[in-house]
């Protein structure tokens, strides 16, 4: 094992879980990356001191990132400025119709953390189809892979 991915995620549907999930297989597929899978309530800074990366999987809820997948954040707010982490991240939004907010909150906040972004957001507007899965799967792969070759 070369790197650990954290996959975050929080759900209320199961809309997002779902894109959690997808992003999981295609993570799975490079085994020399190890992974940890927790839900946003679950999570905190040790997760977020042991990986190497991360991954966060979240609706927009009420024009802004839902509030569980926020309470993580702002937990590990503190208890990470020591770290300086910069640690590479990638992000899903899930979302009805819009989205833009909660990607542009998402990166705001994890500048600050810092954490630094490494792939495209996946803004994924409506029920999630096989295209939206596969694109989660393929970003839960490249995360896997770039952290296993070392390449952030
Ligand atoms: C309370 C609530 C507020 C929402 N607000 C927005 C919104 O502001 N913009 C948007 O595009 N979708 C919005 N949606 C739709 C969700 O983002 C969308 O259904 C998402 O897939 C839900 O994922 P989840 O159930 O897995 O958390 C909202 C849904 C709920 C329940």
């Amino acid at each position: 094992m070369s790197g650990m991915l954290l996959i975050v995620y929080h759900s209320q549907s199961g809309a997002s879980f779902r894109l959690a999930a997808a992003a999981r297989r295609g993570a799975l597929r490079e085994p020399d990356t190890a992974l940890c899978w927790r839900r946003a309530w679950d999570a905190g800074i040790d997760e977020l001191v042991a990986c190497d990366g991360l991954l966060l999987v979240a609706a927009e809820n009420s024009a802004s990132l839902a509030g569980a997948m926020k309470d993580f954040l702002d937990r590990c707010f503190y208890p990470a400025q020591p770290y300086q982490f910069n640690k590479p991240y990638g992000l899903v939004v899930s979302c009805g119709n819009d989205g833009r907010n909660t990607d542009q909150q998402v990166q705001r906040i994890m500048r600050g953390l810092p954490m630094k972004l490494v792939a495209e957001p996946l803004v994924l507007r409506g029920e999630p189809n096989r295209a939206m899965e596969s694109a989660c799967e393929e970003l839960g792969q490249a995360l896997a892979a770039g952290l296993a070759m070392g390449i952030y």
